[in-house]
């Protein structure tokens, strides 16, 4: 797809087929998110692609809406701020890089035809221990479903383009 299609086309999907997400799309994917540039190239961030059946309930457990479940794969990024590069105020750029390399997967994941949707309205600390991170420095930052969407997206709304851009 041109790039410009991509961006376009790229919508949050919250309801899912159970058809398998292909490896060579996910292989696609994965590189994508490995190209992400981060903060002093440290590459603060690891994506866990979660597949098994049982995980898989367990991490969607931890978003109050039904429809996660519904995905035949979840993914879910995480940070370390003891990886990031730190602002000389002190405060961690982990969760902007995540961010970041978060985006990439999603434009990816559109470019194979397949849906995604950022989901950050989850406690931290509950994703952490459903991926057995609480010992860790990973830091579940966001959430996503993967998959063929079974549903159409809301309906697009945008600010106008004066409110969101001023060119001086
Ligand atoms: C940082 C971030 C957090 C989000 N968290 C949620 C969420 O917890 N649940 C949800 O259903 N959508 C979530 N979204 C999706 C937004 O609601 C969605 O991107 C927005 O309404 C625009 O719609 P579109 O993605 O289809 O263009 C989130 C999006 C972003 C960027």
């Amino acid at each position: 797809m041109e790039f410009y299609d991509v961006l376009k086309k790229r919508r949050s999907i919250r309801l899912y087929k159970d058809t398998p997400v292909p490896e060579k799309s996910l292989e696609n994917i994965l590189e994508a998110i490995r190209n992400a540039p981060t903060a002093c190239n440290r590459q603060p961030f690891k994506f866990f692609i979660v597949k098994d059946p049982a995980k898989r309930e367990k991490l969607a457990s931890v978003y109050k809406e039904d429809w996660l479940k519904t995905a035949p794969v979840i993914v879910a990024a995480a940070s370390n701020e003891s990886m990031a590069w730190r602002r000389r105020e002190g405060n961690s750029i982990a969760d902007v890089d995540a961010a970041i390399a978060m985006e990439h997967f999603v434009l990816a994941a559109a470019e194979e035809g397949l849906g995604t949707c950022w989901i950050c309205a989850f406690e931290r600390a509950r994703a952490n221990a459903a991926l057995d991170l609480t010992e860790s420095n990973w830091n579940i930052f966001a959430l996503s479903p993967l998959g063929y969407a079974a549903a159409e997206p809301i309906p697009f709304v945008r600010k106008k383009m004066e409110e969101i851009a001023e060119i001086l």
